[in-house]
């Protein structure tokens, strides 16, 4: 059996999208690890109440890649073949990449590469596009920069806020991050510069 790391630092609802399915077997793999950064995550919590294995690993005042070190070192203690972003809100070492080639996936909340980065449904909101979304990708070396597995849309509506429109896109996350991961779990890929196909 395939087995997932999920980092993240805050709410989680990604993290119990992606356990729903691994729980209901839509998911190939278990769940080997959940990590915060943030000793209050709420998906730490949660995680934990699950039954799940957790890891808080304070990341403040660390060197960016002393603190991946001690991560990496985690995952490879739970033989993590794929690593999931859900909410992490930290970028990852060029050593963290190189540890996990192709092996690292991260939802983004906007249909990249429009609005990378925080406040993603905002700044669809201020930019006035009629439809945004969001986006499993490879994580790289950048910010929300990595090959892009599956995207959904999702209309803005007239009377929308951040928090309204943030709602909508959230239903779709959940949803497409267990797709992605199945496509990378199932091996099926095959990635051509920055196109993710499926295998030949
Ligand atoms: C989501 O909007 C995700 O796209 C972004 O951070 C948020 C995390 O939400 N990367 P949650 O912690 O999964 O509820």
């Amino acid at each position: 059996m395939k087995k997932l790391g999920i980092l993240l630092s805050g709410r989680g609802s990604n993290f119990e999208a992606i356990a729903r399915n691994v729980q209901a077997g839509k998911i190939p793999a278990e769940i080997a690890i959940v990590m915060s950064n943030k000793a209050g995550a709420l998906g730490l919590a949660r995680a934990k109440e699950m039954g799940l294995a957790t890891r808080f690993i304070p990341s403040q005042g660390k060197e960016r890649e002393a603190f991946d070190r001690e991560v990496v070192a985690v995952l490879r203690e739970f033989q993590v073949d794929l690593v999931c972003l859900a909410g992490f809100m930290r970028i990852l070492s060029p050593y963290f990449i190189r540890e996990f080639p192709r092996r690292v996936l991260n939802i983004h909340p906007a249909l990249l590469p429009s609005f990378p980065g925080e406040e993603a449904q905002r700044q669809a909101l201020e930019y006035g596009v009629k439809f945004t979304g969001c986006t499993v990708h490879l994580v790289d070396e950048g910010v929300d920069t990595g090959p892009i597995v599956c995207q959904a849309v999702v209309p803005v509506l007239d009377d929308d806020t951040p928090e309204t429109l943030a709602v909508r896109i959230l239903n779709e996350e959940h949803r497409i991050y267990s797709d992605g991961i199945c496509l990378l779990l199932e091996d099926g890929v095959r990635i051509e510069g920055r196109r993710v196909l499926p295998k030949l």
